[in-house]
């Protein structure tokens, strides 16, 4: 049976690890042709080589900062596989700055990664797609998008900023059938919630489970399947959305 994505291109930022590695490989799985772009060169080239797939596989290493490395990666997939028809911009990073000590060249540098980039992907993509008139766009967000932590500074803007950006490009290329929907993990266990929980007490992560509906974070591969669908013509009739994948965390009131 051919997979959801068979007739698909996908191009995902920050596809060498954690999130964004799980949605190469289910993109693979459910049978599109898949590209990554990645600042971290030997992880992506590691991926790439581990992938049963890795012929309908293509990566290529660079920042999502840059349009520079968005165009050359594009467009070296483009030659490939064709016209992206699903783009996930899943590239992203923390900030644990300081409101009042931050300077504005650290504000300049969350912002790109976490904001800017999903504009400047979706730019390199979107003419492919208005002439294919056909497209579906996945931004990976947050529920900091909702709620946020205390020192995290200003992680919180950035996300919220990126489902604003889906809400806008979801009316703007609704015309031209593309879909821009945005996807909030909570707690996922990857290498940036190490990095957190590394930051505080020891005892945090065990609270943070016991807050859980379920008891427990979710995977990357959970995020992924979400991701799937939102690429796939089963959610044909939804765009604009922001889709939480949190087990149920934000569901809960303070004391509950
Ligand atoms: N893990 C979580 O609990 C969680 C929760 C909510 C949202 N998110 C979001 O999910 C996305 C993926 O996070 P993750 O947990 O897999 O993190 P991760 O750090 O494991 O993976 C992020 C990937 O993005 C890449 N990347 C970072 N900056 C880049 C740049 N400038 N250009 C190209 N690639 C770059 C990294 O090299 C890495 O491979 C991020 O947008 C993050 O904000 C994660």
């Amino acid at each position: 049976m051919a997979g959801r994505l068979h007739d698909q291109h996908i191009l995902v930022t920050g596809g060498s690890r954690g999130i964004g590695a799980a949605i190469v490989e289910k993109a693979l799985a459910e049978g599109a042709n898949v590209s990554f772009i990645d600042i971290e060169a030997q992880a992506g080239d590691a991926l790439l080589a581990a992938l049963p797939a890795k012929d309908r596989c293509h990566f290529g290493a660079g920042s999502v900062t840059s349009a520079a490395d968005i165009a050359r990666v594009h467009d070296q997939g483009v030659k490939r596989f064709g016209p992206v028809t699903g783009l996930v911009n899943n590239a992203g990073r923390n900030s644990y700055a300081d409101p009042v000590a931050m300077t504005e060249q650290d504000w300049d540098d969350v912002f790109a990664v976490d904001l800017k980039a999903a504009w400047l992907v979706a730019r390199e993509v979107l003419p492919g797609m208005i002439a294919a008139k056909r497209g579906s766009i996945v931004n990976i967000a947050s529920i900091h998008a909702d709620m946020t932590y205390p020192g995290f500074f200003p992680y919180a803007a950035a996300k919220s900023g990126l489902v604003g950006l889906t809400r806008s490009l979801a009316l703007d290329m609704g015309k031209h059938q593309i879909r821009v929907n945005a996807l909030s993990p909570g707690y996922t266990e990857t290498f940036l919630v190490t990095e957190f929980f590394a930051k505080n007490d020891p005892s945090l992560r065990q609270k943070v489970l016991d807050v859980h509906p379920m008891g427990r974070m979710g995977t990357p591969a959970e995020i992924a399947n979400c991701v799937a669908f939102l690429l796939s013509d089963e959610a044909s009739f939804v765009t604009g959305a922001n889709w939480r994948a949190d087990g149920g965390l934000s569901a809960r009131f303070a004391g509950s």
